[in-house]
This record gives structure tokens, C-alpha cells and sequence, in this order.
């Protein structure tokens, strides 16, 4: 990491500390930073901490020949990422008011102010936001953009009833950014994960303009949209523990059972009347069981993925034995003298193994098999 200047001296505290993060932004970096120094002559006591990720387009050479004393550039070299370069210029920010914007003038310094004095009236959390009134977003949004945005969007109802949660012009006490807990961000949202880490009740949004780009590209690229999906999994994760872990599970268990009648269908029509059809259930309800172990392992039990697997197998298999002996028998009665083994058993006797053991095996697997780690 290289500096232009310490703010580490203590003698100097800014009001507020404006985080930018940069992936090759020279070219909007000058118009940003006059932009921003009007808004400091107007009054308001301000630094800049531009955050880069080794652009290596001029960024350095710019900063350094603008030499604004209010004007601070970290390098990092280890590795590339928005979220991740944000909360790195946190770290480090020192304004009583943190604000995080883009490079690119897609946000307007000139509500800063505002935001500041939201901040002063009491609230957690300011949004720069496209979707409160007065909040507009210049036209030239491709219909594929848009959709993608309000999508997004939707997908973050359960978090918070913030309007515009995919801002990332953002606004907060630096005492709010300290009392964050858990951080885990991947991707662009940083500003959703802030939303909900820090608990934040009392959002407030101002309406902005967001302008597109003139200047550079954008840098949103299909991998950081993917690292969306992986981010609402893991906020769904840390906010409903519960929920997130039961509705796998039961989807989990649904899957079995098309699983097992699939089975036994299969190996009637391949192995029928050559091997027992007591082998043959027995056969389908061991591959169900492997099935089943490994996606309430992957997708519903995930916390507990540092334990050993080998032991949770065995306790996994002697917790389904019981409701599994139900299925095994109801299948088998289902049957009754009849030798051929029909899907519609299969589907009865699961749905029935199923029902008494789902209740059963949810409790049991959680409280013996895969447990909560405990936390502190
Ligand atoms: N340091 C660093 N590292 N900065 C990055 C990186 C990175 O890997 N990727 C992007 N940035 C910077 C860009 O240089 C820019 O200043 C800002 O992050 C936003 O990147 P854009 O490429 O302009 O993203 P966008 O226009 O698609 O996204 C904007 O709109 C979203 C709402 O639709 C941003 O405002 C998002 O924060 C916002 O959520
Ligand atoms: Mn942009």
C-alpha cells in the first residue's frame, strides 16, 4: 500500500471521509475530486480516500500531480474486489461520517451535505437512492439492466424495507461502521450487508439522480452478479438461521422421495425378478439416504462443515434408521403379495416414511448429528 500523505497524525479529524473505491477511473477521477472540492468550499469539512485496486492507468501519477492535501489514495495490490476495497478504506477512514460513493459521477457530491445532516437528525444509515421520490435514474438503462436491478432488488425484501438497497452511495456514523458485526460481504452490495450487519433501523434515503457513466467502463461483470446469489444465501443465513436451514431440508427431504420412487423404479425394470425385492427396496433406500445426507449437509446444515463427516454419516444413518424401517415396512406391506415393486408404493411408502420422520429426523439430525457450533 502506498500513501501521499499520513492521516494517520492525529491532530487532523475530518467531519466526514468520503471512501471511493476505483478499478481504473482515471479519466473521472479529476471531475470527481473538483465536483467534491466544491462541495468542501461550500463548507463542509471533508477528506477523500480513494481506494484502488492497482489500476495501473495513471491513478497514482494523477493523484500525486493534483497533490490536494484532502485527497488520500491507498494501493491495494493482494487482490481485486469492491466490497472487500470498501471496507479497507473504512478501516482507515477517520471522519466522524463515513460516506462511500463511486467513481464514476454516476453520484452526486453535491448531496453529501445531506446526508451528513440526515445523519445529524438522528438517522442510523443514509442511502443515496434512485426509488424514493424526487430519485430518478438517467434514461439509457438497457431493459436487461433494468430487470436485473429490480430482480436484484426483490431479492433483498427480506432484509430490509429500504427502497434503492443496491445503492452504493452510502452514508453513516463512523460509530455505526464500528458496531458492524459479522462482515462477510462478497461482490458489489456493501451496502446491504452494512444495512443488515449493523442493525441499522432508522435508514434514510435521499433522492438522487444517478447519471450513467460517460467516462471508463463499467466493471460489473457476470461473475460479481453470481456473487449476489452467494450474498443473499449467506445474509439469509445470518439473519433466518432457523428458516434458512429448515426450508433446505424440507426441499431436501421432497427430493428424496422422487429420488427413492425413481430408484426403485429403475431397478424394477433392470434387476426385476432376478434379486429380491426386499434387496431391491433396500438398495433404493441406502442411495436415498447418501442423497439425502449430502444435500442437508451442503444446503441445510452447512454451519456444521468443519465436523468430522465420517462420524455425522454414521449418526446420520442411525437417525433415519427408524423412519426408514417405517418406509421399509409400509412399502412392504403396500406390496403385500403382489412381487412386482411399483412406483406408486415407493411414492406411498416415502411419503409415509416421510411424514413420520421428517419431524423426527429434523430434530434429531440437528440436535445429534449436525450440531451449531457455538459462537464467541
Ligand atoms: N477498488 C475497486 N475494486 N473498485 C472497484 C472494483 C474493484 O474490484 N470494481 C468496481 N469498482 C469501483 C468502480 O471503479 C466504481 O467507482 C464503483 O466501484 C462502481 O463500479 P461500476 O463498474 O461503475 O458499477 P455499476 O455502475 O454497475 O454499479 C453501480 O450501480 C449499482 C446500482 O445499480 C454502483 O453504484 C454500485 O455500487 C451500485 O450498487
Ligand atoms: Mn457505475
Amino acid at each position: 500500500m502506498s500513501q501521499t500523505r499520513d492521516i494517520s497524525s492525529p491532530e487532523y479529524l475530518p467531519e466526514v471521509t468520503i471512501v471511493v473505491p476505483t478499478y481504473q477511473e482515471v479519466d473521472s477521477l479529476g471531475p470527481l475530486l473538483e465536483r467534491i472540492g466544491a462541495v468542501r468550499a461550500g463548507g463542509l469539512d471533508l477528506d477523500v480516500l480513494i481506494v484502488d485496486d492497482d489500476s495501473q492507468d495513471g491513478t497514482v501519477e494523477l493523484i500525486a500531480s493534483l497533490d490536494l492535501d484532502w485527497v488520500q489514495l491507498l494501493v491495494r495490490t493482494e487482490e481485486r474486489g469492491l466490497s472487500a476495497a470498501v471496507l479497507c478504506g473504512l478501516g482507515v477512514a477517520r471522519g466522524r461520517v463515513l460516506v462511500v460513493m463511486d467513481a464514476d459521477l454516476s453520484h452526486p457530491p453535491e448531496a453529501i451535505p445531506q446526508f451528513a445532516a440526515a445523519l445529524e437528525e438522528g438517522a442510523d444509515f443514509v442511502v443515496g437512492s434512485r426509488y424514493v421520490p424526487g430519485g430518478t435514474t438517467e434514461d439509457g438503462w438497457g431493459v436487461l439492466r433494468w430487470v436485473n436491478s429490480k430482480v436484484a432488488t426483490y431479492m433483498a425484501r427480506p432484509f430490509t424495507t429500504v427502497r434503492d438497497p443496491m445503492s452504493g452511495f452510502l452514508g453513516f456514523r463512523h460509530d455505526t461502521w464500528s458496531a458492524a458485526v459479522d462482515l462477510d460481504p462478497v461482490g458489489y452490495k456493501i451496502g446491504l450487508e452494512l444495512i443488515v450487519k449493523c442493525r441499522c433501523r432508522h435508514v434514510v434515503e435521499v433522492p438522487i439522480h444517478f447519471s450513467t457513466r460517460q467516462l471508463g467502463e463499467s466493471k460489473l461483470s457476470l461473475r460479481v452478479q453470481l456473487q449476489y446469489l452467494t450474498h443473499i444465501v449467506r445474509l439469509a443465513r445470518w439473519k433466518f438461521p432457523g428458516w434458512s436451514s429448515f426450508v433446505p431440508f424440507a426441499m431436501v427431504g421432497v427430493s428424496g422421495i422422487a429420488v427413492y420412487a425413481g430408484l426403485l423404479w429403475l431397478f424394477q425394470e433392470w434387476l426385476g425378478g432376478r434379486i429380491s425385492e426386499d434387496l431391491l427396496i433396500i438398495m433404493a433406500i441406502v442411495i436415498t439416504m447418501v442423497w439425502n445426507f449430502v444435500f442437508d449437509r451442503w444446503l441445510a446444515f452447512w454451519y456444521a462443515r468443519q465436523q468430522s463427516i465420517a462420524r455425522q454419516f454414521v449418526g446420520f444413518l442411525l437417525v433415519c434408521s427408524i423412519p426408514v424401517l417405517v418406509n421399509f415396512f409400509v412399502t412392504r406391506w403396500l406390496l403385500g403379495d403382489d412381487v412386482v415393486v411399483t412406483p406408486a408404493a415407493g411414492v406411498i411408502g416415502a411419503l409415509v416414511g416421510s411424514v413420520a420422520g421428517v419431524v423426527f429426523n429434523w430434530m434429531f439430525v440437528r440436535a445429534m448429528v449436525f450440531k451449531r457450533p457455538s459462537r464467541g
